[in-house]
């Protein structure tokens, strides 16, 4: 069976420079054989978790509010590997994808087993020279913790500084960092 790769990208903008690399990613992904989607997050309606709780008389991912996140869940659950690829903002992940990993609350009925053993690739992009002047480093730390609670593996992860839109395409090494990302996330 083909593996499944689900590609989220965060930024707002066009010719962003994290989903350049995220395309990348998905790019090698295919050519591996992997069924491959990618899902631009800013493009979603999605509403914060409300912390009602209600998911967890429902069911893993079954929570109460009806935007696009009733059918992001069950994409999420049948998913093999999970690329998350987005804009440092405020020294942390950006809002658009913290909203969303919010929402994976509602996985936690049954203490989110379907993301145990799932490969993860991290794709983070920063205006500053550095990671950890950037706030890189803090959205990273964050990851270690998410992924190490939600018992899955962080495989892969690609950052770089990139500044003005789509300057990412001149810098040829982080493509290929970001094409071998997605190639051995899928094999
Ligand atoms: C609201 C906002 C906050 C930002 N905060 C930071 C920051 O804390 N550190 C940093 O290095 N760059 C920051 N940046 C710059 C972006 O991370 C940088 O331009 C990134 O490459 C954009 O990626 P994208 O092209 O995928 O949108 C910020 C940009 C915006 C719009």
């Amino acid at each position: 069976m083909k593996k499944k790769l689900l590609v989220f990208t965060g930024s707002p903008r066009p010719d962003s420079n994290s989903a350049i690399l995220a395309r990348e990613a998905a790019r090698a992904a295919r050519e591996a054989g992997a069924s491959v989607e990618v899902i631009n997050l800013s493009r979603l309606r999605l509403n914060p978790c409300r912390a009602c709780d209600r998911c967890r008389d429902r069911g893993p991912g079954q929570c109460v509010q009806k935007d696009d996140m009733k059918k992001i869940y069950p994409r999420l659950k049948e998913a093999g590997a999970i690329i998350l690829a987005h804009p440092v903002y405020w020294f942390t992940i950006n809002a658009q994808t913290k909203l969303f990993l919010d929402r994976w609350y509602a996985f936690g009925g049954d203490e989110y087993q379907c993301f145990k053993n799932k490969k993860i690739g991290l794709i983070l992009t920063y205006a500053d020279q550095d990671v950890f002047t950037s706030g890189a480093v803090n959205a990273l730390r964050a990851y270690q913790d998410i992924f190490n609670y939600l018992g899955a593996e962080i495989s892969e992860m690609v950052y770089t500084t990139a500044a003005g839109p789509g300057r990412i395409k001149k810098n040829k090494p982080v493509l290929k960092e970001a094409y071998t990302l997605g190639k051995k996330l899928v094999s």
